[in-house]
């Protein structure tokens, strides 16, 4: 199912959002709706919170496959990269974010194991985009000058 986008200045995109403890039903439903969600807007990641829950869920495209991220936390940052992002919840703008060029990073796939990865480059702005939004954190707080405002899509 398409969930609505929850836009800049509802709370919940303001919460610290609650770690998973249990990936039951509800939980993988919730990851299925995202990643549809997630292809329905263009988008290239997700975070829970963007779709009105405040769980430690993100959802990333990855070379066209979209993977299911639990509780992720990155562990490891190297390097500086300073781009524009935009975000499905701050439509109209691109943000200038300086971002780590390297992360390493572990999460829980839908089974419950954990997995660290490597990602660098545009995967690894994303996963750190996300986890911002896990955090409360959105690109207007991360901007390092003023945004661009782009059309409307
Ligand atoms: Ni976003």
């Amino acid at each position: 199912m398409i969930r609505e986008i929850r836009k800049v200045g509802d709370p919940i995109l303001k919460t610290k959002a609650k770690k998973v403890e249990k990936i039951d039903e509800k939980v993988k439903e919730l990851a299925r709706d995202m990643i549809e969600t997630m292809k329905f807007c263009n988008g290239v990641g997700l975070a829970a919170p963007q779709v009105g829950e405040s769980l430690r869920i993100i959802v990333v495209d990855y070379e066209d496959n979209p993977i299911v991220l639990i509780n992720p936390e990155i562990i490891e940052m190297s390097g500086e990269e300073l781009d524009y992002e935009g975000c499905l919840s701050v439509p109209g703008v691109e943000v200038p974010v300086k971002r780590a060029e390297r992360i390493v990073f572990k999460a829980q796939d839908l089974d419950g194991r954990t997995k660290k990865y490597r990602a660098k480059g545009l995967l690894a702005r994303v996963v750190q985009h996300e986890v911002d939004h896990l955090d409360g954190m959105l690109i207007l707080d991360r901007a390092v000058e003023e945004p661009l405002k782009t059309e409307e899509k």
